[in-house]
């Protein structure tokens, strides 16, 4: 066995274990939401006004990064912060929401356009 080796195997390991760690918490931040659910109260409620040629103009999954959707139900606001998001959604279906776009965003693993 050599000893070198044996150091960097040691700065691996500790590595790994710091990139999990950071992993969880980040997945604890995260809200709890349902994808599924998510795409429906979308395609439902929200695509009423973000269709193509709707009042709102096309919003799709794709319409921002998973920061800036992170960001954008965070903060909670709608129609340029003339209101609350949750003026159209429930908390619990806001939470599904976000976590369908989020999942989706432009750079995700799997963006989507949802029906576009
Ligand atoms: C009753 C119609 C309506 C519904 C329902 C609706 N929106 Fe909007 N939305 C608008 C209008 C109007 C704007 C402002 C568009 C503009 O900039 O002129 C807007 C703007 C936005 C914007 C651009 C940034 C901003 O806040 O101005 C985003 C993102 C957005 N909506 C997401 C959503 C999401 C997500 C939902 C579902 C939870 C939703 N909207 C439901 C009408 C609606």
């Amino acid at each position: 066995m050599n000893k070198k080796r044996t150091l960097k195997d040691t700065i691996k390991l500790l590595a790994v274990t710091i990139i999990l760690a950071l992993s969880v918490t980040v997945a604890w931040s995260k809200p709890k939401g349902n994808e599924t659910k998510g795409r429906f109260y979308f395609k439902q409620t929200c695509k009423s006004c973000h269709a193509k040629g709707a009042s709102g103009g096309e919003i799709t999954p794709m319409s921002k990064t998973q920061a800036q959707w992170e960001r954008y139900f965070t903060a909670g606001k709608h129609n340029k912060g003339t209101e609350l998001l949750s003026k159209h959604l429930k908390a619990e279906q806001l939470n599904d929401a976000w976590v369908y776009l989020v999942n989706h965003a432009v750079d995700s693993p799997q963006p989507e356009t949802c029906g576009k």
